[in-house]
């Protein structure tokens, strides 16, 4: 086996620093892959919304605190003609990267250790760039960099890709997370810091043993919540210096002050009005919301905790919401089976089934029966582990469907059906044939 030295990790882009050992050496963060950073998912996202994103067969893709790259290596094998290349402080994690690339024989995927505050790019450009996990974990320095060069070195119709902890719903979270480190915070060593938490938390929890109450099952929740995380996520997510919630809105302004604007969010399952029942929908349009502005609002109402921000370069049109004749072009696939035997009899209802061992809306069952969209669903369950052209499939369910195809507007029904399936998250789209991945956008 060769050495991490030996291997070519691509042009010297990154100036790698020297940087002491910092929390991330001491304890590796654990190995995580998200799937809503993938560029096929990035690409059909904002094509979606008007906007022709790079092929993401080519693209060069940037990390920020990448820890040691999984995220980077299981896109980099389902896209071999991609350049991934990975930064993190964290010499430990970034040469434990290395060492898996290598043996992974990944020779798109680069690895440096680099600090955002001062990492030099040169001139090279991204046509995505990632930061998972790092925007609310990391001092205002650290976040007006970021944002600086995600608009330096973006091309220009790329994507950029920011998660971050929102209010108001990370705030329970951080007043327990407070507790712990007031308890926890002074103390030296890992595990006695661990210990002391875990206590903290026990005891929280023995107060509210046998109460009732809307605020005792929020905090009950985010209890067991925080209890429920692994050691190492536990010590850094919850005992970690830094943490800093931020409003939506404070998000898309802080980046308009960088010229980067909001595409979309990343989670289909929150994306879109579609995901609202009618009266909702109703609701806002009555109010004249703008989308972004009803986004802020719906976070205050459903207490959402977590954003995935898709970012693009300030001055590039976009459509504010998704147009459903842009599926043509992208690739489908679904998490829902038929739950029973199907019925060949015409307009007979058939049972479906949310597939996915812990995602949003796992064993929830829905019942159609319009034939087109039974049509249509029986050509996407065929070959469930790969995302199907949508183009393809629509053209081969009308003549599938005969009679129940052509009435006027039955495309039209079929396309909005897809898109309220995408925000409830029980549908997925890619911009490009790409196999399903194991693990799931949790919701
Ligand atoms: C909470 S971990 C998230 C890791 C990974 N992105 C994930 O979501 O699983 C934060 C990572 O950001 C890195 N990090 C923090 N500050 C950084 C900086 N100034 N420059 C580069 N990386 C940084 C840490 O070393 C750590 O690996």
């Amino acid at each position: 086996m060769t050495t991490p030295e030996e291997v070519d990790l691509g042009d010297p882009v990154a100036a790698v620093v020297e940087t002491g050992p910092d929390a991330y050496d001491e304890t590796p963060y654990r190995a995580f892959r998200f799937p809503e950073t993938h560029p096929t998912r990035l690409a059909a996202l904002a094509r979606l919304h008007g906007l022709a994103a790079p092929d993401p067969n080519c693209a060069r893709v940037l990390e920020f605190g990448c820890a040691g790259g999984s995220n980077l290596a299981a896109m980099a094998r389902t896209l071999p003609t991609a350049e991934f290349h990975g930064i993190d402080l964290s010499a430990t994690q970034i040469e434990q990267g290395r060492r898996q690339a290598i043996a992974a024989g990944l020779g798109n995927l680069r690895l440096d250790v680099a600090d955002i505050l001062d990492v030099d790019f040169g001139d090279a450009r991204y046509d995505y760039m990632i930061a998972h996990g790092v925007f609310s974990w990391v001092p205002d320095p650290v976040r007006e960099r970021l944002f600086e060069l995600i608009r330096r070195h973006l091309a220009p119709t790329g994507i950029a890709y920011v998660s971050y902890n929102t209010l108001p719903g990370w705030s329970v979270n951080e007043a327990v997370a407070e507790m712990m480190r007031l308890e926890a915070g002074e103390l030296a060593d890992t595990e006695g810091r661990l210990h002391a938490a875990r206590a903290t938390l026990e005891t929280f929890r023995a107060l509210f043993d046998g109460a009732h109450g809307p605020h005792t099952e929020l905090v009950r929740y985010e209890l067991d919540h925080i209890g429920g995380k692994d050691a190492v996520v536990f010590l850094h997510d919850e005992l970690e210096a830094t943490s800093d919630p931020c409003y939506f809105l404070q998000f898309v302004e802080w980046a308009a002050e960088h010229d980067l604007r909001q595409v979309t969010d990343a989670a289909l399952p929150t994306l879109w009005p579609n995901a609202l029942p009618q009266q909702a929908r109703q609701a806002l349009a009555r109010r004249g919301l703008s989308w972004l502005k009803a986004q802020q609002y719906l976070d205050y109402l459903q207490w959402r905790r977590f954003r995935r921000s898709v970012l693009c370069h300030a001055e590039v049109a976009l459509d504010e919401l998704p147009n459903p004749t842009r599926l043509d072009g992208l690739y489908v696939q679904t998490r829902l089976r038929p739950s029973g035997p199907i019925s060949v009899a015409p307009g007979m209802p058939i049972k479906y089934r949310v597939d996915g061992l812990g995602a949003a809306g796992s064993g929830d069952v829905m019942q159609v029966t319009d034939p087109l969209i039974q049509a249509f669903m029986h050509r996407l369950w065929a070959t469930p582990h790969h995302f199907q052209a949508f183009r393809e499939t629509l053209d081969a369910t009308m003549k599938d469907a005969g009679n129940a195809a052509s009435a006027p507007g039955r495309e039209a029904v079929l396309r909005d059906w897809v898109m309220t399936n995408l925000a409830r998250g029980w549908m997925d789209i890619a911009a490009t044939p790409r196999e399903v991945s194991g693990t799931r956008l949790a919701p």
